[in-house]
């Protein structure tokens, strides 16, 4: 798959460390020397540039910027029509820190209100839940089990891609249903990083536990 990454942060490098073998990535944002040096540091030929080049790159494009700055973003790499067609990558939470809530968007989710600014778009909610160094965990594996990593959207093409990349990172992908399902996954990602502020460890998680039985 050609993936493009807006943002250069802990998330774009921790998912971006585990595709790069297998895919073509390209990193993008604001500042081209920020962008280039994550690029560097994949240690492939992986491209750089900005934004708008990030969006065009890719098949599948990654919001990883901070959940405050998705919309300027999608503004700075085109706007809607620079993603017409193609999965846009959600994995943003909009958690607000004074309170740990989930901020709402009226009424629905950060994902939903991607999906309706940028309507052509195939928007796919999926690694929220963990932080960024539980991605880079090769397998993020627990009391032997995998990380089972859910994911929602309304297109079940993109949807598909994006289960090849959580299996890619090492993950048991979980299908929970349309987008607006992101409007649990959202909150139980607040839980998450309530519990990491309060002092649990870094690789606390919530895993999809199903036992033989
Ligand atoms: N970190 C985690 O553990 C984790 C886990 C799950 C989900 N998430 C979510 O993933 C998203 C990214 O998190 P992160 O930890 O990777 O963030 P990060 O390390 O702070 O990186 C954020 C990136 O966004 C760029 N950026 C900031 N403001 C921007 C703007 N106005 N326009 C364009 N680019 C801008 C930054 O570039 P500059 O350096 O140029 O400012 C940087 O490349 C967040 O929404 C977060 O909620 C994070």
């Amino acid at each position: 798959m050609k993936i493009g990454f807006i943002g250069y942060g802990s998330m774009a490098e921790a998912l971006a460390s585990k595709w790069v073998e297998k895919h073509s990535l390209f990193i993008g944002g604001r500042n081209r020397e920020k962008a280039e040096k994550l690029a560097k540091k994949l240690g492939k030929a992986v491209e750089f540039g900005s934004e708008k080049e990030a969006a065009s790159f890719g098949d599948v494009v990654v919001l990883a910027t901070p959940h405050e700055a998705v919309f300027d973003a999608i503004e700075a790499a085109g706007g809607s029509d620079a993603f017409a067609g193609k999965v846009l990558l959600d994995i943003n939470n909009p958690v607000e820190l004074s309170d740990f809530l989930a901020k709402s968007y009226d009424g629905v989710s950060l994902a939903e209100a991607i999906a309706k600014a940028v309507p052509n778009a195939h928007v796919v909610k999926a690694f929220n839940m963990c932080q960024a160094k539980v991605w880079q965990m090769n397998p993020p594996k627990f009391d032997d089990r995998l990380l089972v990593v859910m994911y929602c959207g309304d297109d079940e093409k993109a949807k598909q891609k994006i289960a090849v990349l959580i299996e890619d990172v090492g993950c048991e992908a979980k299908d929970i249903g349309d987008l607006k399902y992101s409007r649990m996954l959202e909150p139980a990602a607040a839980i998450v990083i309530k519990l990491l502020f309060s002092g649990h460890g870094t690789y606390t998680v919530l895993n999809l536990i199903q036992p033989e039985v």
